[in-house]
């Protein structure tokens, strides 16, 4: 297989998040809303889980069509038993250029205190962390499960003593709930070194009781921003990035390096599935070309199978090149409810 594989809109194959458990720890009422998710929901059982064994060996499948970087997400990834050794399996993948890939994972950060040290040291590249308040009590709120913001602070800074690259932190904005944490959440990492990227609120599954009024666009978070301290637009740092990014400038209106950066990531108001890169493996094994898309391909009877690995890799590249998702473009055309909602897999499954 060549690195020139390309989708029916001539997008390659870069990206590829990988979702190693549909459990989460957290409630967060735009992803697992404690009605839907509670005692009784029925999580996959152990036996539907692709083992480490078999994610190493899809995930090289995919370094071989041209992926650079690898995500684990979940549900929480680090609930996952041992992830640790699975990133020590990964580590040892390589891209077709021979390099290592980009090996990173998004945590909601409970766990991260304990574990930063043991995922550096597995061979993650860089780490993702999910905060959407530094109040403590609109932070509880929003996880629903009380848990306490200290404890995420105290993972991000394990994270950074353990020089997990340059870390990020994903900040989901809904109007009316934490929008009022935006400017205070700016204020306390800038100049740190980490970037901050405010997510709008996305329609994401069909759970979560979305609705457009609790979306708040980009350009008025910006514009919140900018009434405080000056900010100038950057360009992208690689091509398909979900984050436009902006830097904290000098009095003198130049980007100060020093003090950092920050992201927005528009989905909802500035599409962007022209450029977009990424392949999604469910925990259970299906491949999804679309964080929106109602059903997946799956690779796991394939594997289970006994398909070689050729047969896998042209699998992949057969899916891949039939690909002509564009959800996020499309939302604002469909009538709404018009996309039969309830077929919609949920983020906790597919990972974001
Ligand atoms: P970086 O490599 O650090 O740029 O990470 P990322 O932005 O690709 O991934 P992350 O897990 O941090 O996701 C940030 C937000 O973007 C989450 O809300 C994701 O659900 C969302 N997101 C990621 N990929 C896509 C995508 O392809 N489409 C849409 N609509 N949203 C996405
Ligand atoms: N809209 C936008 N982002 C979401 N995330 C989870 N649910 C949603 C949603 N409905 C974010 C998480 C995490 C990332 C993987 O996706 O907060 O940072
Ligand atoms: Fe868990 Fe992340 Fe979903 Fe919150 S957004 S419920 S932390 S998977
Ligand atoms: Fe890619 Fe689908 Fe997101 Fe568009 S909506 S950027 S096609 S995952």
């Amino acid at each position: 297989p060549s690195g020139l594989l390309t989708d029916t809109r001539g997008r390659p194959l870069r990206d590829l998040r990988i979702s190693v458990t549909d459990r989460c720890n957290f409630r967060c009422s735009y992803c697992m809303p404690k009605d839907v998710f509670g005692k009784d929901y029925p999580y996959l059982p152990h036996s539907a889980l692709l083992s480490f064994e078999e994610i190493t060996q899809l995930a090289q499948q995919f370094l071989a069509h041209g992926v650079r970087k690898i995500r684990l997400t979940g549900g929480e990834p680090l609930l996952r038993k041992n992830i640790e050794a699975l990133i020590a399996q990964l580590a040892q993948l390589r891209t077709v250029d021979g390099t290592p890939p980009e090996l990173t994972l998004t945590t909601n950060g409970a766990l991260l205190a304990r574990k930063a040290h043991a995922l550096k040291e597995a061979g993650l590249t860089r780490v993702t962390v999910s905060l959407d308040a530094l109040d403590d009590t609109v932070f509880r709120r929003m996880n629903d499960v009380d848990f306490p913001v200290a404890d995420v602070l105290a993972g991000i800074a394990a994270a950074q003593e353990a020089n997990l690259g340059c870390i990020k932190v994903n900040m989901v904005v809904k109007r009316g709930t934490n929008d009022q944490e935006i400017v205070p959440m700016a204020q306390h990492f800038r100049g740190t070194g980490i970037a901050l990227r405010f997510i709008e609120y996305m329609d994401v599954g069909a759970t979560n009781g979305w609705r457009m009024d609790e979306v708040l666009p980009s350009a008025q978070v910006i514009a919140r921003l900018q009434e405080q301290l000056p900010l100038v637009p950057l360009e992208p740092s690689a091509p398909g990035e979900t984050a436009q990014r902006w830097g904290w400038a000098n009095a003198s209106g130049q980007h100060d390096a020093t003090l950092g950066e920050i992201g927005l990531i528009s989905s909802v108001t500035q599409a962007f599935c022209h450029e977009c890169n990424r392949a999604r493996l469910s925990t259970e094994g299906r491949m999804y070309l679309c964080l929106f898309a109602g059903q997946g391909y799956d690779l796991r009877a394939l594997l289970r199978g006994g398909a070689s690995d050729e047969a896998l890799a042209s699998a992949i590249a057969a899916i891949w090149q039939g690909r002509a998702d564009r959800y996020s473009e499309l939302r604002a055309s469909l009538p709404h409810g018009a996309d039969s909602t309830a077929q919609r897999i949920e983020m906790s499954y597919i990972g974001g």
